[in-house]
């Protein structure tokens, strides 16, 4: 018995050198022939779980117009004149058309030319992902089989006609989400860390994954000529481009510190903000794009309305976090050849009004929306998973203010692009369009 104990650290030495010593599918390693297409699987078989992905971003990561602008306007064009950042060439595809990346089709055809890039992260790319390379995944360390056997989760289900399958627990984690939910920037930096965010949050504590909030569980057949399981997992993978994901995610509660009060008289709210949906930060992912603000408005007896400004808490790095008429982005002007850009306005929002984000810096300590030339981060303002933020508000009533009741509500919007950004780079108004997450209105009197 002594003799064979010996054995176990050895043979867990031994798993752990080989999954190891698995390296991650590099640039050119294998062929897009070795991908089937997604209309392939969905043809006959998988034809629901073929429309859900259809609908959601993962098969537009390559198409999808802001994707096409910032790749090939931006990225591209940066990553020739700068040797720092050259690496993105490639690597931006290593997450938005992996087959592309591992065929070393690198810039790929534009999308306009129907390459087979524009699968973009397709139903071969995730199944045929054993695991990742190293301890933690991010910047698409994965490591890719693809063949006959599809890799997938489901214990004892249904032989397939057209496959064979092969279970790989990772796959029912977050970790698999995180091969591409996060990165790192050229200048080391955690420019996506959703994953990262997620496993210090509570929601890896209670087990729930990112799966049974992106992919969520009903009965339904997980293939046509299949049979109904009770937790199929569906492909819906909606996120900040749902409307319906976005609203909600946060819930608003204002009061006064008095009811009544007099023109010219001062007021006092405080405005809790629940973040009762998300099971990372919000926003997430795309955090150089995203802004989140508070919009506050009294509305008086007579319908004038007066906007109202947020308190300042007077943390160091707080400037980036209230709405102001400044200019940022100027890193643009490498790739766009003109290295005395002067920028774009910054928020495009009403100034005093609360941002919630994390801005991202570039080399020279300007704010950059470009993750890539990424080289610090600043004061990280977003709202975690489940945390409530508390604002105040100092109002004085304005000598004009009519008696009777005044309306004060706290309105959170969400925009996925800033728009002076999304406006100057011509990118559809669908990314820019303002999506309202939540209100909430509180009443107080103005005496005469
Ligand atoms: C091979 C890389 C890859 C893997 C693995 C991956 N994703 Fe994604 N995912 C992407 C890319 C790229 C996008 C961005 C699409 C776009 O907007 O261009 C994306 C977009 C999304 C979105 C939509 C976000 C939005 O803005 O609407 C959700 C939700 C999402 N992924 C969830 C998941 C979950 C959950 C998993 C794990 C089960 C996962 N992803 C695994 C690459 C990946
Ligand atoms: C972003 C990665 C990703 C993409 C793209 C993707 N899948 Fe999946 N798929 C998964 C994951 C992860 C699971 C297992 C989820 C779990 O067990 O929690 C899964 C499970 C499945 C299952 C088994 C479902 C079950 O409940 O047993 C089928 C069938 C399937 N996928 C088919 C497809 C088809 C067909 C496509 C393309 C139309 C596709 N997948 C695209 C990640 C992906
Ligand atoms: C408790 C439910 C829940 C869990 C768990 C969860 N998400 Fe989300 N996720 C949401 C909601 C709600 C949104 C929409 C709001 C938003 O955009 O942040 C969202 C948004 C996103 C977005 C878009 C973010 C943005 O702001 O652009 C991505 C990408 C994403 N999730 C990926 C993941 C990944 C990867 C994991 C696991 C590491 C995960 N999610 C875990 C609920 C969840
Ligand atoms: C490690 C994987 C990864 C790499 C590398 C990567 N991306 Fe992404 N990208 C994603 C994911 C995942 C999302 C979705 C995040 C979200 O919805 O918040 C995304 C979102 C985006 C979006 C926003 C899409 C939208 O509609 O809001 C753009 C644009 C984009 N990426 C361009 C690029 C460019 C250009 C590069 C190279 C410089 C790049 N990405 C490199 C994974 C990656």
């Amino acid at each position: 018995m002594i003799q064979r104990r010996n054995y176990i650290p050895l043979l867990i030495l031994f798993v752990v050198l080989s999954s190891a010593a698995r390296g991650q599918t590099g640039l050119g390693t294998l062929k897009y022939d070795d991908f089937k297409k997604p209309a392939f699987c969905g043809a006959s078989c998988h034809t629901d779980f073929h429309q859900q992905w259809k609908q959601s971003m993962m098969s537009q990561a390559y198409t999808h117009e802001w994707d096409e602008i910032e790749y090939f306007k931006l990225a591209v064009p940066h990553a020739e004149k700068d040797p720092k950042v050259a690496e993105v060439k490639a690597g931006c595809n290593g997450c938005h058309a992996p087959m592309s990346f591992v065929s070393g089709d690198v810039p790929p055809p534009l999308p306009g030319k129907n390459s087979r890039a524009n699968e973009s992260v397709s139903c071969e790319v995730c199944h045929s992902i054993s695991g990742f390379a190293g301890d933690t995944p991010f910047n698409f360390n994965y490591v890719m089989k693809p063949g006959k056997t599809k890799f997938a989760t489901r214990e004892g289900g249904m032989k397939s006609p057209a496959h064979e399958i092969e279970v790989t627990p990772i796959m029912k984690t977050g970790d698999f989400c995180g091969i591409c939910h996060n990165e790192k920037s050229p200048y080391g930096v955690w420019v996506k860390s959703t994953h990262l965010e997620w496993k210090e949050g509570p929601y890896y504590k209670e087990g729930v994954q990112c799966q049974d909030c992106h992919m969520t569980k009903a009965e339904f057949k997980t293939a046509s000529m299949g049979k109904k399981y009770p937790d199929a997992k569906l492909h819906l993978f909606h996120g900040a481009h749902d409307p319906g994901k976005v609203r909600g995610v946060v819930e608003l509660r204002i009061h006064p510190d008095i009811r009544e009060v007099e023109p010219g008289g001062t007021v006092k709210f405080t405005v809790a903000l629940f973040n009762q949906k998300t099971g990372h930060k919000f926003p997430s992912g795309s955090v150089e794009d995203r802004i989140v603000w508070m919009h506050v408005e009294a509305v008086d007896a007579k319908g004038q309305v007066f906007h109202v400004k947020v308190d300042k808490k007077g943390f160091p790095g707080e400037e980036y976090l209230i709405g102001g008429d400044v200019l940022a982005y100027q890193d643009m002007g490498i790739a766009l050849n003109d290295p005395a850009f002067k920028g774009v306005q910054r928020d495009g929002i009403p100034a005093g009004d609360r941002i919630f984000r994390m801005p991202y810096f570039d080399p020279q300590g300007r704010m950059t929306m470009q993750q890539w030339n990424t080289a610090s981060l600043g004061v990280d303002y977003r709202i975690g998973p489940r945390e409530t933020k508390i604002e105040t508000i100092t109002f004085r009533v304005p000598d004009t203010a009519a008696p009777g009741a005044m309306r004060v509500t706290a309105v959170l919007n969400y925009q996925l692009l800033v728009k002076p950004v999304a406006d100057f780079l011509g990118v559809p108004a669908s990314e820019s369009q303002i999506v309202r997450v939540n209100d909430h209105t509180t009443e107080l009197t103005i005496l005469p």
